[in-house]
């Protein structure tokens, strides 16, 4: 159980995660998925390069009026930018709130996945505490499939969340819990719609077990749609209507918010989905945004690794930032993406690892 003098601050923290109007940025991606992205634009894949992109997206002028928080990796949290400025001294400046990736990644169990880093977590935890992080991050992933998800699956992976979740809590951070379902597939939205119930009936049993304070944790889910390969493209209000149903039979009143990933949607998709599921006045809980690619994806290709297309790129996120951020509102409109020419791309870029 966590001590009840740490669960005010907690929730202090999570609630100004998902304050009216801000997302949050992943940009914790590991080197390798770092690497898939500057293959896009032909960019080496090198410390130098790694710290002039988060650079990139990081000290984007304005950007606190849309984004809370950051989710930074290892090597960004303790690196410094060109002016010899931590990333987290910049975000701090700004009012953003830093945050850390702790997962150590995937391994496979069959055809199905298990995320690996509880061993040692505590004590990197402590230190991301010194290196001035808030919040923490750990993304387990679910397949979709014959046979798949497993009860053992959702089990392991519902536990382990719980696991991690509970330490960041005893350590002062609030835990992002991420169960990610993969959009790879030929699935439809109703066995996606179906999944992620599993997954969220024996997450929030797992965390309720563990003594998780759900006040000061934030969720982080897919949307729910219909499988990459299916042939099928569910339009945002049914994309809407199906994540709604899942959060209602599932997600506790006590829960400080939801922010979704992207997952693979193309970057204005995402934008439509977001605005479609705020449309919703009702809900007990803030559903807003934390993308990567659907954040990432037009500026990184606006800026293509060059110093001189710094502002343009810079202008693209924030452009981005606040068609989601309005989305997060239930305000968005289409015709607002025409405030930025090439804002936005419908590519849909392949998945984290
Ligand atoms: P995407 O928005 O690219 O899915 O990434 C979000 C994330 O943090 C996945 O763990």
């Amino acid at each position: 159980m966590v001590d009840s003098s740490k669960i005010a601050a907690l929730s202090k923290v999570a609630k100004q995660m998902v304050a009216p109007g801000k997302g949050i940025l992943a940009a914790d991606e590991s080197m390798k998925t770092v690497g898939k992205r500057f293959a896009s634009i032909e960019l080496e894949n090198n410390e130098d390069n790694r710290r002039a992109f988060r650079e990139m997206l990081l000290t984007v002028p304005g950007e606190s009026e849309y984004i809370s928080g950051v989710i930074l990796h290892d090597e960004t949290i303790r690196q410094t930018m060109a002016n010899g400025k931590t990333f987290v001294a910049a975000l701090q400046e700004a009012g953003i709130l830093p945050g850390i990736k702790v997962d150590l990644g995937l391994v496979d169990v069959g055809a199905e996945k298990l995320t690996t880093g509880l061993e040692g977590l505590d004590a990197r935890l402590k230190e991301y505490v010194a290196l001035g992080a808030t919040f923490c991050k750990w993304r387990s992933v679910i397949t979709i499939g014959e046979g798949m998800p497993s009860e053992e699956n959702i089990r392991q992976n519902a536990k382990d969340l719980a696991a991690y979740a509970l330490v960041c809590q005893e350590n002062g951070l609030v835990p992002m819990v991420e169960p990610e379902v993969l959009l790879d597939g030929t699935h439809t939205q109703e066995q996606a719609e179906t999944a992620s119930t599993r997954i969220l009936t024996a997450l929030f049993e797992e965390l309720r077990a563990a003594g998780v304070a759900l006040e000061g944790m934030i969720l982080k889910t897919s949307m729910v749609l219909p499988g990459k390969d299916s042939g099928v493209k569910a339009s945002p209000a049914e994309v809407a209507a199906a994540t709604l149903r899942v959060f209602k039979k599932c997600l506790p009143a006590e829960l400080a918010g939801e922010a979704f990933l992207s997952g693979g949607q193309g970057d204005v998709e995402a934008t439509q989905n977001l605005n479609a599921i705020d449309q919703d006045k009702d809900l007990g809980w803030p559903l807003t945004f934390s993308y990567a690619r659907a954040l990432q994806d037009a500026a990184t290709k606006t800026w293509m690794g060059r110093s001189e297309n710094l502002a343009a790129a810079q202008k693209v996120f924030l452009h981005r930032a606040k068609m989601n951020s309005l989305a997060s509102l239930g305000q968005y409109s289409s015709e607002l993406e025409l405030d930025v020419v090439a804002g936005a791309s419908e590519v849909a870029t392949a998945t984290q690892d």
